[in-house]
């Protein structure tokens, strides 16, 4: 099973978002392609109308790009993870590196967001990735399983959990696309100390319809976590085929 989904990050209105949603619908009715779990991440303004248009029944799974470990309280600004899965969300997306640096998230929040989203029995999509200056000084694979290991500190039962290794030097504009060479390492090192407990170990970063394949050929690369090659919904549907047709092969 490959995992393939997509974070629109803090971009779409209602409109554009149920758009999305009705036709990803449409393209899904039968089900989702053969050997992927779909997921999609919206902002929370759009998670439920979403949700909505999907359907109960979608093979697309949901999630919330964040979630504040508190169940509920004086968070202003914050959503906890019981209002995300009210709008529908199944998983939570922690840690994501904009969020370390612009929002100050730290290793030891990211822990509680995690625990807080087991506690309640959602699935976390822990996000971990160094940054270019760490990559070039070769401290690429200690920087993220130090990441991952701090993430998931007292937390036992890692079965549900999806992690994300997102190089920051490879997301975004102004990102650099990842060869294998360059990635191979740290999923090595991850599938070690992690493959067997975690449900799966996504790369994300510059994901698009060119590399995919060559991406998920890096053993120990369960699935694709992607932005803006999965913005339009039929570059996310080619993605998704594109992972059906290498679990098929
Ligand atoms: P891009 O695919 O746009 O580089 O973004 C990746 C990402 O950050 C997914 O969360």
């Amino acid at each position: 099973m490959l995992w393939v989904g997509t974070s629109w990050k803090m971009n779409g209105t209602l409109a554009w978002a149920r758009d999305y949603a009705g036709r990803l619908r449409e393209a899904l009715a039968d089900g989702a392609p053969e050997g992927v779990q779909p997921f999609v991440i919206p902002p929370a303004t759009v998670l439920a109308a979403v949700h909505e248009v999907l359907g109960e029944d979608s093979p697309v799974l949901l999630g919330a790009q964040n979630a504040h470990w508190a169940e509920a309280g004086a968070w202003t600004g914050e959503i906890s993870v019981g209002q995300a899965a009210d709008a529908g969300a199944e998983l939570i997306e922690i840690g994501h590196s904009e969020r370390r640096e612009f929002f100050a998230e730290t290793d030891d929040t990211v822990n509680r967001k995690v625990r807080a989203t087991l506690r309640q029995g959602l699935r976390p999509l822990l996000c971990v990735g160094e940054p270019g200056a760490v990559f070039d000084a070769g401290g690429s694979v200690d920087h993220v399983v130090g990441q991952v290991d701090a993430a998931l500190a007292g937390v036992s039962d890692l079965s549900t959990i999806l992690i994300a290794y997102e190089p920051i030097w490879a997301i975004g504009e102004h990102g650099r696309e990842a060869r294998a060479g360059d990635i191979a390492a740290v999923f090595a090192a991850l599938a070690s100390e992690y493959g067997e407990r975690v449900a799966a170990i996504l790369y994300g970063g510059s994901v698009n319809q060119r590399n995919a394949a060559e991406t998920l050929a890096v053993p120990g690369v369960g699935g694709l976590f992607v932005g803006r090659s999965a913005w339009r919904v039929e570059g996310y549907l080619e993605l998704l085929e594109i992972a059906s047709g290498l679990v098929r092969a």
